[in-house]
């Protein structure tokens, strides 16, 4: 299969692409329940901000569709209990809660409705998310494509492309954007420990499009810098705090200090819905620790100790006086605390 399918509602089920397998495996699973779409968020099946907003929109349009309530405060519960499971899964990318909200909205406004309809409702709604997200990111890749120069070597990190969002991707978006008009540049991919989402996902998009990339391990970020290697470096975000600090993969925060060090421009880029006005400072961001595991294996294979003390945060904060602008679908903002808020 050429085009790579982060995510799609297929009637009476979603379909995803199991991103833990890539890049030499291209596997797509089904998923009939919610239940089996909130463990695909947990286990990383699928990952990225937006694309769990998606996923999660989608799982619940799966329940209610799933449910054999007959009545709407049957249905209600059922509801809740769905969107419950989904909110735990995993706790940093607001996206997901947003995602959540939406469907929320979606199913009390529809209440008046009869249950097929509201059925036909939600599952509407999720096409939706999904369908808006992939505009969303193409207007991001078309307000930040101006920030790469040609002939210039940028810098990511993680993996922010299609497979982190419904299509095309916020990040690499950007990159994907001046690409497609012909720029010429290098792209250095962090590999991204502990989960490499760099070296085996962004790399993988990359090679697809043949967009040039080097990738490196992340401890050669900064010898990189200090040689004036690095152009600009653009990361995504899985929640931004009101005053414009911004969580996202772990090791984000430290590339954000380099650049800082070497005047090199850092970019963030996200949608609004990963905007969360309700947490003033990054010190508020939920951060989600995952399994040792992902620490002392390497490839599903023990290389550390089995029982060693780990310690495996998936995200970190960047402040907002590191970040040099956001980039999202509504435009550019450099000056973040005072104007975030008058985005959403
Ligand atoms: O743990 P992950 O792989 O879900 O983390 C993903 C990231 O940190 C991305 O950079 C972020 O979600 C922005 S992607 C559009």
């Amino acid at each position: 299969m050429n085009k790579i399918i982060t995510i799609e509602w297929r009637g009476d089920h979603v379909v995803m692409i199991d991103q833990r397998k890539l890049p030499h495996e291209e596997i797509y699973v089904k998923l009939y329940s919610y239940e089996e779409v909130a463990q695909a968020i947990e286990t990383m099946v699928i990952r990225g901000a937006p694309a769990i907003g998606v996923a999660a929109a989608m799982g619940v349009a799966l329940g209610i569709q799933k449910s054999s309530s007959k009545d709407a405060p049957s249905l209600k519960q059922d509801f809740l209990n769905i969107y419950e499971r989904l909110y735990r899964t995993r706790p940093t990318a607001v996206n997901l809660r947003w995602g959540l909200e939406r469907m929320k909205n979606c199913f009390e406004n529809s209440l008046e409705l009869s249950i097929p309809e509201l059925k036909q409702a939600l599952e509407k709604e999720a096409i939706q998310i999904y369908e808006e997200d992939v505009e969303i990111n193409k207007k991001m890749g078309a307000n930040g494509k101006h920030l790469i120069q040609n002939n210039s070597k940028v810098m990511t990190y993680c993996n922010t492309g299609t497979l982190a969002t419904a299509g095309y991707g916020t990040a690499l978006g950007v990159i994907r954007a001046a690409y497609e008009e012909s720029k010429k540049f290098l792209v250095y991919v962090c590999e991204t420990r502990p989960f490499l989402q760099g070296l085996r996902l962004t790399s993988w998009e990359l090679y697809k499009e043949g967009i040039p990339q080097k990738v490196i391990s992340d401890n050669m970020a900064g010898s990189l810098m200090a040689k004036g290697e690095v152009s600009a470096i653009f990361v995504g975000a899985d929640r931004i705090a009101k005053n414009g600090d911004a969580a996202n993969k772990i090791g984000t925060y430290s590339l954000s200090v380099l650049a800082k060090y070497h005047t090199i421009p850092f970019y963030v880029v996200a949608p609004t819905s990963t905007i969360d006005l309700k947490c003033p400072t990054g010190r508020e961001i939920p951060i989600e620790e995952r399994s040792p595991k992902e620490v002392t294996h390497v490839g599903g294979k023990l290389v550390g100790l089995e029982n060693v003390d780990v310690y495996n945060p998936s995200f970190d904060v960047t402040p907002h006086e590191l970040i040099t602008a956001i980039i999202t679908e509504k435009g550019v903002f450099d000056s973040l605390s005072r104007r975030l808020s008058s985005l959403l």
